[in-house]
């Protein structure tokens, strides 16, 4: 029999791939920190109703793609397919005082089919703000998911942004919508044309946008714009939005089609792709506000906006611009012990308590198999004891890797007596890291 493997859609992330899966949640809680956020932790599964409703009955997420499961105490409850409504339904559960400045990085389930850059199971970095209505968050918002996703090294990034309107102008659009619609049912996909119990367009007509089948796409420039029918208030938003963005140097283009697979969007919606992935599934990161969305979960009205970034894309689309490469080395220094362990166990002890990362071998291996052992695993330095070493009351310190300009690696070996090899050590690495 064969083993197990991960279900499918899902993956591991195993060393040294974690190491830049790491680097981008530290890179991403370093931003937003600094701009005044707080991480929020919530369960993985809530209620369905929270995300259902969250994301909207029209929505894919709502329709086809929650993992629903009833526990054994009958409840009916949904592992986390996005991150928004659980913000929204700790917000309104706990009402911390606003504005609410948050950050949060997790697992996601959407039951997809599995493809490049789709998975089953991926992980989003993301954040949202509650309680501030001034357009300028919406592009400090923006800003935060740009600045990330430079920060990592990516250059080839396209900022698309629209504004969805909000409950006062968007009802008229829609009627127009609607005509429109209807008016070119028989030329719509076939999810999109009703029929046979499927409510098709009428389900919502905005999910037309979302569509990417030919039959639809070839419709679209025909649709009437949302951004003809936007209210003046909505009008000065999206301007104060995109001005800010210019103000920031920030590179974006309008698409009016951005109207981003979940219902709770008003106003502002906005989506980074990398043209270097090259594929369908090339959205890094994107987001918007969502207004009405903690009425919808039982709060007061209370306006929000926020963004979601999934971490494998990214890290595919660093992979396509050949940056972010994987860290070099885990630790700097290994303990070779050829005397039974016991300096192993004390030195490596007491190298981690002063902040030098530091392993060994374990089971009595030869000096040969724990030098091979060091090389592989990085170290700049290989802390020697033998039988030798540990009469005379010394350690022997081999730097592992050349330095710019030297020579002969095992000249500059020396022995150092066990009492001052600890700082000896520290010091030492702190050179040889310097003159990397
Ligand atoms: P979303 O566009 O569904 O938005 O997901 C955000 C990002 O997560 C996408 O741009 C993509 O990078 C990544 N992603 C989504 N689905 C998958 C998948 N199946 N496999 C791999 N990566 C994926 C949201 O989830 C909203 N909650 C964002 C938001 C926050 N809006 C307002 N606040």
């Amino acid at each position: 029999m064969s083993g197990f493997q991960a279900p499918k859609g899902t993956h591991d992330v195993l060393p040294p791939e974690s190491a830049r899966f790491a680097s981008c949640v530290a890179s991403f809680a370093g931003i937003v920190e600094r701009a005044g956020y707080g991480l929020v932790v919530s369960p993985m599964f809530e209620d369905a109703a929270v995300f259902r409703r969250g994301a909207g009955e029209s929505s894919d997420v709502a329709r086809k793609e929650m993992y629903e499961f009833e526990d054994k105490g009958g409840d009916l409850l949904a592992l986390r397919p996005e991150g928004t409504a659980s913000v929204v339904r700790a917000y309104v559960q706990h009402r911390p005082l606003l504005p609410f400045k948050t950050w949060y990085v997790t697992p996601q389930f959407r039951y997809e089919q599995p493809q490049a850059g789709r998975y089953r199971q991926h992980h989003q970095l993301g954040v949202e703000v509650l309680g501030i209505e001034d357009p300028d968050v919406d592009v400090e918002v923006i800003a935060l998911l740009v600045g990330y996703l430079s920060s990592l090294g990516l250059a080839q990034l396209e900022l698309a942004v629209n504004s969805m309107g909000d409950r006062n102008c968007r009802p008229a659009y829609l009627e127009s919508l609607t005509h429109f619609l209807a008016t070119h049912e028989s030329e719509l996909c076939d999810e999109h044309r009703p029929g046979e119990g499927r409510p098709g367009w009428q389900l919502n007509p905005l999910r037309f946008f979302d569509c990417k089948r030919p039959e639809c796409l070839a419709l679209r420039p025909l649709a009437p714009r949302l951004g003809d029918w936007l209210c003046d208030a909505c009008k000065a938003h999206h301007a104060r939005v995109t001005e800010g963005l210019d103000a920031l140097g920030i590179g974006w283009h309008q698409d009016d089609a951005l109207v981003r697979g979940f219902d709770y969007y008003t106003r502002t919606t906005f989506e980074v792709a990398s043209p270097a992935l090259g594929t369908a599934q090339n959205a890094l990161g994107g987001g918007g506000r969502y207004d009405g969305l903690v009425e919808t979960l039982g709060g007061p009205p209370t306006p929000g906006v926020g963004f979601g970034s999934g971490i494998e894309r990214v890290l595919l689309a660093c992979d396509a611009e050949a940056v972010l490469p994987p860290p070099q080395r885990s630790v700097e220094v290994f303990v070779v012990d050829l005397v039974g362990g016991d300096a192993a166990r004390l030195l490596t002890h007491e190298l981690r308590a002063a902040g030098v990362p530091a392993d060994r071998a374990f089971g009595g291996r030869s000096m040969k198999a724990q030098l091979k052992l060091a090389d592989r695993s990085g170290a700049l330095v290989a802390l020697i004891v033998g039988p030798e070493e540990r009469a005379a009351g010394v350690v022997t310190v081999r730097p592992l890797r050349a330095v710019a300009g030297e020579d002969g690696q095992r000249d500059r070996q020396q022995q150092v007596p066990r009492q001052l090899v600890v700082e000896h050590t520290r010091v030492l690495v702190g050179q040889l890291r310097a003159a990397a």
